[in-house]
């Protein structure tokens, strides 16, 4: 009867010791000053109290005011110590703890460089000196054993004596399931595999993020956390994704100890998702959204990732990928209930160099194809040292337990008679101490602060992006999201958009020739706020060109969307555009046979957009001023801003608002809104009469096509053919150019050759032209004599074998013009000037 009561009295008392466990009331100090300082913004409000009742009497300390400029009171004094000294904190032990140590250093403690431990035992700050740009927060979970709780600042002593300090402190006890009885993942290589007694005795928080929403202050969380925004550690541009929002209510579940305690409806009511906007139609989109993390290499980190599917609507059927440093870690991770939060926690190694990348991705078969991520927390683990610094800890040996005193009595005792097992310690310490240190790279730690990370990791970033860009530029036909250029290198690139630079300006904006910072020659669309062509244009022809690579489309070398930008990079188009070569301007003729090459490139690219990829990709603007001229008058089509993925398969046409160029419209499409490759056949059509009659797709309201069409029909296309071109064109092949031509211009896409078709029919055109010179090279008079019956007459202006090489030496030297002008979208020309001074820049 006693004993049962006895064991009721037991139970009862180990009840109320948990039960005081977790009702430790938290501690806020405001050290050094001489009175409370109320915070009441926060919710719960923090008091911070001063702190001399908790330090121990023996420390040597001093407290210092400095009141000016601090962001809070609680900046304004500090607790400054001249040698070591503690603070001592009754605790309830068997617990984890919130540590959190605030610094902002005055001038007076500038200098100051410290380290700090806690329970004698971990190693926290080693050779610290706070920056004192801005506040640093320091926030560790400790598990305390015993009671109390010291926390022991020592200044260093080398290579002078300085001081330490800290301005503000919060205790708390760590709610349950925070921190205590998780159950990570340990991602390797092979796979994900749980861990089974995860005991972190003491973490360091390297990054709280709130992904797709705004900075949370304490004031907003219900532990005082702080939570950044995740933009500077978004890795491939912020445009592949979308931040999404939610003001739905966050339901918390009542399993699994999920309370706002472990985050905040903040963070839990932002995301952000991939954008798939631009590709919807594709069905094997694949791509990841990444971050990246600056960690400090030699440790283990815990990343614990937060999720709330508040706007995709098929909650079973989502799933999707996670990767951790390069490696998987979940193939199919689902959020779980609409609106309710959940988190993962996974552990892994910090890389060996470069920064830790977190990327999720849509998974094979997921509905829908897409990926969301909420927030993500960061956090060191202690290494066999018990530190959180480097290699090494407050014991020289490196033992996790006991301490030098003990040792040193023990081996005293022992030193009387045992000598031999002395030795015999000796040698065993020596040897794990060995193995331990080669289990980590010796690297050292520069105690990196909360704000550094941030700034380091940016510089970090843009220039991993740029020797990305060098080796990228134009090899990978995949997905390509390494081309981002830092806005300074197109700072640099254009002179700070110089007018003096500026080529043309187009729907998207201003064009600028420049060179970047590896001598790359470029050409640099900028796009701009109230241009016709806006932000989803932007995004299409980054995705399009990103995914392909062709001799005859223009290439993108990278993309900017730094400070709102939205800017484009390109290969530099010597030449500029086709329209310029034909009307317009005073550059020198082309002649037919150029001027077939020309189609036959631009078909060429045409032809691979249409058939190269997995699915086809529809121009949709298609006119002279997009086919570009490069060296040796190679044509490259671009400007793919307004492309849309073709039909896939099983589909006849896809369905979109009328967009694109007037004149060019295809009237199919331009009647039922269908549209198909044929559409782009259509524009190629007119394209093809602009080159023959050199003229406008619309002059004078006269439709080029039905102009067109109306003498091909009567047989009499001459009369409208290009004078500077009588005596070049071979009859034959003017034929074939005609009759291909006008089939493109059929009113139904089904009577339309394919693109295919175009090409092989443009070819013959070359061929017959080519087969007539061969035949009388010299003599051009003859071909004039043969073809006199229709071409009306004019003199003969040069052979067309010396033509290629005139125009050569005309590009280069007599004009400079051409060879500046260059460039997508240059439909307008501003000043000829620009072109000199920039074939002079250009030093060809
Ligand atoms: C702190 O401020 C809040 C709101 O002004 C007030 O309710 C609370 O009593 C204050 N606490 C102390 C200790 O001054
Ligand atoms: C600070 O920590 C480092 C690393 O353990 C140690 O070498 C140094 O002696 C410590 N300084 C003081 C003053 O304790
Ligand atoms: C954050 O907290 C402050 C003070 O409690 C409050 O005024 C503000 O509305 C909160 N912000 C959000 C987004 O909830
Ligand atoms: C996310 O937000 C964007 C706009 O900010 C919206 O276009 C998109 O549809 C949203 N995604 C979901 C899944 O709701
Ligand atoms: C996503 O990232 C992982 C890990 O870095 C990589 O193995 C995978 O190929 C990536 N997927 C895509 C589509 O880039
Ligand atoms: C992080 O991801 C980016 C983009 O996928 C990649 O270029 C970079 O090499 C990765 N860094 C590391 C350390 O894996
Ligand atoms: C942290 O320290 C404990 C005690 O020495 C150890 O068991 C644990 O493995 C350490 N953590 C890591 C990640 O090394």
């Amino acid at each position: 009867m006693a004993g049962e009561l006895l064991l009721l009295a037991v139970v009862i008392l180990a009840h109320l010791l948990l039960l005081s466990c977790s009702s430790f009331a938290p501690i806020f100090l405001s050290c050094g000053s001489p009175s409370a300082i109320n915070l009441s913004g926060d919710n719960p409000p923090r008091v911070f109290t001063p702190d001399d009742a908790y330090l121990l009497t023996s420390s040597d300390s001093q407290t210092a005011a400095f009141p000016n400029s601090s962001p809070l009171p609680i900046y304004s004094t500090a607790r400054i110590f001249t040698s070591q000294a503690s603070y001592r904190f009754a605790v309830e032990p068997n617990a984890f703890y919130i540590l959190r140590l605030h610094f902002l250093p005055f001038p007076s403690t500038a200098a100051a460089r410290f380290n700090v431990s806690a329970l004698n035992r971990f190693l926290l700050l080693s050779s610290f000196s706070p920056s004192s740009a801005a506040v640093t927060i320091k926030e560790f979970f400790i598990w305390v054993d015993t009671t109390p709780l010291l926390l022991t600042f020592s200044p260093a002593s080398t290579p002078a004596t300085t001081t330490a300090f800290i301005n503000a402190l919060e205790l708390l006890s760590s709610p349950a399931n925070l921190i205590e009885g998780i159950q990570p993942l340990y991602v390797t290589p092979s796979q994900s595999t749980p861990v089974t007694n995860f005991s972190p005795l003491a973490t360091e928080t390297v990054y709280r993020i709130n992904v797709g929403g705004p900075r949370i202050t304490p004031a907003n969380d219900t532990l005082w956390r702080t939570w950044e925004p995740d933009d500077a550690f978004l890795f491939n541009g912020l445009i592949f994704s979308l931040k999404n929002s939610t003001s739905g209510r966050i339901e918390y579940p009542m399993v699994n100890g999920l309370t706002s305690k472990i985050a905040p409806d903040m963070v839990y009511s932002t995301a952000r998702t991939i954008n798939a906007a631009p590709v919807s139609n594709l069905q094997s989109f694949d791509f990841n959204l990444t971050w990246s993390f600056d960690v400090p290499p030699g440790f283990q980190y815990l990343v614990r990732m937060h999720f709330c599917n508040c706007w995709f609507p098929s909650p079973k059927s989502f799933f999707f990928r996670v990767y951790l440093g390069g490696l998987t870690a979940s193939t199919d991770l689902n959020p779980g209930k609409e609106m309710v939060p959940s988190y993962v926690d996974f552990i892994v190694d910090s890389p060996d160099s470069g920064p830790l990348n977190l990327s999720i991705g849509p998974a094979g078969k997921s509905i829908p194809q897409n990926a969301l991520l909420n927030g993500v927390e960061i956090m060191k683990l202690n290494n066999s040292f018990l530190s959180l610094v480097g290699p090494f800890g407050l014991f020289e040996s490196g033992g996790s337990h006991g301490n030098k005193h003990l040792l040193e009595i023990l081996l005293l005792s022992i030193l009387g008679g045992l000598v031999l097992l002395t030795l015999l310690v000796l040698t065993t310490a020596f040897f794990i101490r060995r193995r331990q240190q080669r289990r980590l790279p010796e690297q050292k730690e520069k105690a990196p602060s909360w704000s550094n990370f941030k700034t380091e990791n940016s510089v970090l970033t843009a220039t991993s992006k740029s020797t990305e860009l060098t080796q990228n530029n134009s090899s990978s036909a995949r997905l390509n999201l390494g081309l981002q250029i830092p806005f300074a290198d197109v700072i640099t690139a254009t002179r700070n958009f110089d007018e003096n630079l500026m080529v043309g300006s187009g729907g998207f904006g201003k064009v600028y020739a420049g060179v970047l910072p590896d001598g790359t020659k470029v050409a640099v669309k900028r796009g701009m706020p109230g241009y016709k062509q806006g932000f989803p244009e932007f995004q299409t022809e980054i995705v399009v060109l990103s995914r392909i690579r062709h001799r005859h489309l223009v290439s993108l070398i990278g993309y900017c969307d730094e400070q709102s930008e939205m800017i484009l990079v390109y290969e530099y188009m010597e030449k500029g555009t086709l329209r310029n070569h034909l009307y317009g301007s005073d550059l020198p003729c082309l002649s037919w046979k150029q001027r077939l090459e020309i189609c036959i490139g631009a078909a060429r690219g045409l032809h691979y957009l249409h058939t190269g990829y997995s699915q086809s990709i529809i121009h949709r603007d298609l006119k002279s001023t997009n086919i570009l001229l490069g060296e040796k008058f190679v044509a490259k089509v671009s400007d793919f801003g307004l492309s849309r993925l073709g039909p896939s398969v099983g589909e006849t046409h896809v369905s979109t608002v009328v967009k694109g160029t007037f004149g060019y419209f295809d009237p199919e499409y331009f009647k039922i809104q269908k549209l198909t490759e044929k559409s782009d056949v259509y524009s190629f059509g007119v394209v093809l009469f602009e080159v023959l009659c050199a003229r406008p797709a619309i002059r004078d309201n006269v439709n080029l096509a039905e102009l067109a069409l109306h003498w091909q029909r009567k047989g009499k296309l001459e009369k409208i053919v290009d004078p500077k071109l009588e005596g070049d064109v071979n009859e034959n092949s003017l034929r074939k150019f005609g009759e291909t031509a006008a089939k493109c211009l059929a009113d139904y896409g089904v009577d339309r050759p394919s693109i295919g078709d175009v090409l092989w029919n443009l070819e013959y055109a070359l061929q017959l032209q080519e087969t007539q010179l061969s035949r009388e090279p010299f003599e051009d008079s003859a071909i004039l004599d043969e073809s006199s019956q229709n071409l009306v007459a004019v003199p003969v202006r040069r052979a067309p074998a010396a033509t290629e090489i005139d125009m050569e030496v005309n590009a280069a030297t007599e004009s400079p013009a051409a060879a500046a002008r260059s460039l997508p979208e240059t439909s307008e020309i501003t000043s000829r000037s620009v072109f000199s001074q920039l074939a002079i820049d250009d030093g060809r």
